[in-house]
């Protein structure tokens, strides 16, 4: 069957459009609504530094063993774990519910986003100074986000249930060009605004006494999330990659792109957050509130047009991100379980429609109810950014280095020794040694919190249990 499979794997059209379709994964919320407002919350150009540092020491070698893993078994995550070793096919199934669980919050930041297309006309651009309370009352309604939220989600399963991300990505090449002029164009606004240069300080002069294990862990969690690392989004997408494509370049591209993207949002804000004297802690409102600032102070049309772009291109890039997502989670039970891709899209999305609404609901009438301490939102985004993804990517790696014969991954990454990879060794002992090691100490130092140390043991669990389970998958 995994033979059949194998030979029937579709190709990448092109060099372009694999490229732009795993950007399209790794461009989304966690670069221009996540980053900024983690920046924020951890002190500014320190927390930059260590996420640089994680990038290039943890998420480049990960991205190219996620590559190197999906193109060789030519399977999704699931089958790429079971195919080689029957007793890691829980690892393929922990990504699978990294998916589902991040499922559960991202729709609704999707939701905001494309909200506030609309809003940028109806006046939000109005009143300047009650933007910050704007959001926080829209963000805490009862109604009106959810509504956003279902529309949202409503096109992601169109999307995936008709198998067309062909479409989405098409969309997805004019409008994330856009976005990074767009982005440019902001930043260019934001730093010649008066008092900017204190933002540019908080950026680039680091302040190293903030700096604990959770500033570590949080930096280490946000590259997970935002290269699509550690729950197999890109063994699968390296499963549809052609023999001829010379991998080590290719992650290099994504990871360079995908960086290049949250730096851009942090320039583009942080000169203007604090020309308008806005508090850098404030959390998951920042985009929200000072892009729109942004424009306001633009005034007239032409602000208003550009606001529109720009949530636009942001909506449009979150959907090229939570489509993946939720492929990830459709084409397990298609590959693995037989279910039809219509029936599974709407299983699938039924659930996460419910964790959806929980989520954005906690953000203000359901405030007071928590599990493990912390609301619906944040337990999905702990769960996964902080526990999941950087598990699945210590699993990942010490698979691929414990668990794979070095030859045949060297014949892999170097296409059997046409593409010349000197780093070759230097990954193989990154992913074997260093990497599984550094998760670890990352993660024990950085879980401090009581709140994050019982989600912690929640997530050890879950994954004890999808371990025991595993073999029936
Ligand atoms: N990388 C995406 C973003 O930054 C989120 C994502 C995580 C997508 C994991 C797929 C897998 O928005």
């Amino acid at each position: 069957m995994q033979q059949v499979e194998k030979k029937q794997r579709e190709n990448w059209g092109s060099r372009f459009g694999f490229i732009m379709a795993a950007a399209g994964s790794a461009v989304g919320l966690g670069n221009i609504w996540r980053f900024p407002y983690l920046t924020g919350m951890n002190g500014g150009g320190a927390f930059i530094v260590i996420y640089l540092g994680c990038i290039l020491f943890v998420g480049l070698s990960i991205m190219l063993a996620e590559f190197t893993v999906g193109r060789k078994t030519g399977l999704a995550t699931v089958g790429a774990y079971k195919s080689q070793n029957r007793n890691w096919t829980f690892a393929g199934a922990l990504g699978v519910l990294s998916g589902f669980f991040i499922m559960g919050f991202y729709p609704v930041v999707g939701g905001w986003s494309l909200a506030y297309v609309f809003k940028s006309v109806t006046g939000l651009l109005a009143a300047p100074e009650a933007i910050g309370d704007t959001f926080v009352a829209f963000i805490g309604a009862p109604v009106e986000p959810l509504v956003w939220m279902v529309i949202y989600l409503a096109v992601n399963i169109f999307i995936v249930a008709k198998g067309v991300a062909g479409g989405i990505e098409a969309a997805g090449k004019v409008l994330m060009p856009t976005l990074f002029v767009l982005l440019i164009f902001i930043i260019f606004r934001s730093v010649s605004l008066p008092g900017a240069s204190a933002g540019l300080n908080f950026l680039f002069k680091p302040d190293w006494s903030v700096v604990t294990g959770q500033t570590f862990l949080a930096a280490l969690g946000q590259a997970f999330f935002s290269l699509s690392l550690g729950m197999g989004c890109m063994i699968t997408y390296g499963s549809y990659l052609n023999k001829k494509e010379n991998l080590p370049s290719n992650a290099l591209t994504v990871v360079s792109m995908d960086t290049a993207v949250a730096l851009m949002a942090g320039l583009a804000i942080f000169p203007a957050l604090f020309a308008f004297g806005l508090e850098p802690t404030q959390g998951p409102g920042l985009v929200f509130v000072v892009v729109p600032q942004i424009f306001a102070h633009m005034g007239g049309g032409i602000g208003m047009l550009f606001s529109v772009i720009f949530f636009v291109a942001l909506t449009v890039a979150a959907l090229t991100s939570s489509v993946s997502l939720l492929e990830v989670v459709v084409a397990y039970l298609i590959d693995e379980k037989g279910v039809a891709r219509r029936t599974a899209t709407y299983v699938a999305s039924a659930v996460m429609c419910v964790m959806c609404i929980l989520s954005s609901l906690s953000m203000g009438v359901m405030s007071g109810f928590t599990v493990l301490g912390v609301g619906f939102f944040d337990f999905f985004d702990i769960l996964t950014d902080k526990i999941f993804l950087a598990i699945g990517g210590m699993l990942l790696a010490i698979f691929a280095g414990w668990f794979m014969d070095k030859e045949e991954l060297k014949a892999e990454v170097t296409n059997n020794g046409e593409v010349s990879f000197g780093l070759f060794e230097a990954w193989y002992a990154m992913i074997k040694y260093v990497i599984p090691v550094l998760i670890a100490i990352v993660a024990y130092s950085g879980i401090t919190a009581i709140e994050q140390k019982s989600l912690m043991i929640f997530g050890l669990l879950v994954i004890v249990v999808s371990a025991i389970f595993s073999k029936k998958l």
